[in-house]
Order: C-alpha cells, then sequence, then structure tokens
C-alpha cells in the first residue's frame, strides 16, 4: 500500500534522512521506532507532502505521490495524526470531529463514522459539547485519532501518540490502536515507545540518525540484543 525506497530529505542544508526504505502493506501494522531526533516525523513530513525537499521514491497504492500536494495525498486516504496532536482547543469535540470529514467521501460516511468514533471512544461522546482544549491529555489523543478516523482513511499514520500519557492511558490508547488492526484498518504507527509498538506490530523498522539499522517482525526486533540494550535499557 506504501512504498518508500531510497528517501532522503533535508531542512536547508542538513540532511536527515540518508536514504531509507519501508513498506506498509494493507491490514498490516508497521512500527517506526526510534529515539529523539532519529527522523521518525521528519519521514512522516516527507511522505504527507509538508517536506519537499526530498528524493526517492513514495508510492501510495502504486500512485507517486512524492511531488504531490499534502492536500491531493490527503484526499487519498492517507490520514496522519500529528505529533502533538494539534486540535482546534477552541472549538468542540464534535465540531473537531466533524472538521476530520474532509474529503467528499468521508462527509457521505459521516453519520457511520461518527457511531464508529464513539464506539471506540464513549467518553467523547459523553462530551461533545465541551471545548477540545478541556480535554485531558489522554481525551486530546482519542480525540485526534478520532477525528483521523472521520477522513475515511486508506492508511492512518500516527505520530507518537503515547507522547505525555500516563501508562494507564497510554495503554488505552494502544488497546485503541490493536482494535483497529484487529478490525482492519492499516496503520504505520510512529514511536519511542518501542516496547510497546513492537509489541502489537506485524513488522517494525527502526530508525536511527535517519537510517534504517533494523527490520523484521515485532516479536523478533524485540528478542534483538542490541535492540534490548539499546531502547528497552536490558
Ligand atoms: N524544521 C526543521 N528545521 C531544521 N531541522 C529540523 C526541523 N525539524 C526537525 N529538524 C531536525 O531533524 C532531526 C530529526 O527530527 P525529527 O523531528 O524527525 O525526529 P523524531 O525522530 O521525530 O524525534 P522525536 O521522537 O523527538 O519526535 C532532528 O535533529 C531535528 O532537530
Ligand atoms: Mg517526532
Amino acid at each position: 500500500m506504501l512504498e518508500v525506497k531510497d528517501l532522503f530529505a533535508r531542512y536547508g542544508r542538513v540532511e536527515i534522512l540518508h536514504g531509507i526504505s519501508f513498506s506498509v502493506q494493507q491490514g498490516e501494522l508497521v512500527a517506526l521506532v526510534g529515539a529523539n531526533g532519529a527522523g521518525k516525523t521528519t519521514a512522516l513530513k516527507a511522505i504527507s507532502g509538508l517536506l519537499t525537499q526530498k528524493k526517492g521514491e513514495i508510492r501510495f497504492q502504486g500512485k507517486d505521490i512524492g511531488r504531490m500536494s499534502p492536500d491531493r495525498i490527503v484526499s487519498l486516504g492517507l490520514i496522519q495524526v500529528p505529533e502533538r496532536r494539534r486540535l482546534f482547543t477552541g472549538m468542540s469535540v464534535l465540531e473537531n470531529l466533524e472538521l476530520g470529514a474532509i474529503t467528499p467521501r468521508a462527509r457521505k460516511r459521516k453519520t457511520q463514522n461518527l457511531e464508529f468514533v464513539f464506539g471506540l471512544f464513549p467518553q467523547l461522546k459523553e462530551r461533545l459539547r465541551q471545548a477540545a482544549g478541556t480535554l485531558s491529555g489522554g481525551e486530546q489523543q482519542m480525540l485526534a485519532i478520532g477525528r483521523a478516523l472521520m477522513g475515511c482513511p486508506v492508511l492512518l499514520i500516527l505520530d507518537e501518540p503515547s507522547t505525555g500519557l500516563s501508562p494507564l492511558l497510554t495503554k488505552t490508547v494502544f488497546d485503541v490502536i490493536r482494535t483497529l488492526k484487529e478490525q482492519g484498518s492499516t496503520v504505520l504507527l510512529v514511536e519511542q515507545n518501542v516496547q510497546h509498538a513492537l509489541d502489537m506490530a506485524t513488522r517494525g523498522y527502526v530508525l536511527e540518525n535517519g537510517n534504517v539499522v533494523m527490520e523484521g517482525a515485532g516479536r523478533d526486533l524485540l528478542a534483538d540484543e542490541h535492540l534490548k540494550q539499546a531502547y528497552l535499557g536490558m
């Protein structure tokens, strides 16, 4: 579904990604993990068209999206939950969700998608009129994921959904991601929480200083000695 080959990306003169390759097949949950500053968000910005200083190949459902604008890429169904959520904090929960239904295809399915989101996150249904900025951190993350789901994603991309959450809320958010996977969604999950992410991922990639240094089945990566030492403090 998503095929990234030899992707280089830079900010001005500073090259951040030095030719990375990875892919996501239909129905997979793929984890892209790595430490602070490894280049994970940069890779996502390159895929979503926000970053234009790049070379290499980015294909989505066979289409070359490397030169497409961000809104065209979104309209193809490649929908991202950005780092730190970026909600419209002064608007209500319901308004934020409705704003997620951006494409004509998503607008047609708005009522069904709202029901689907409330099924996943009953908490949100009880707070429809509350301003998004007054939600707890965990609720805001749920709303951010809900808003992305309102856009009928073909591929859902999550950038560090567990950042800033307590262990309990982290578990809640990961449980939802697992549910989405079991329901057949295709997900690219970017995380610093290596253990959790690889534990539930079909496959994973480890990014270090702008290079993919390891790839494989999530559980196999977790059993790797280098990974255990570098990321899990074992
Ligand atoms: N707009 C920018 N201009 C210049 N350098 C940037 C810019 N954004 C990010 N960088 C640099 O690119 C490198 C990779 O950053 P990136 O945000 O991709 O890391 P990350 O893997 O997402 O890290 P984190 O887990 O902390 O979110 C960092 O060294 C960062 O300082
Ligand atoms: Mg990041």
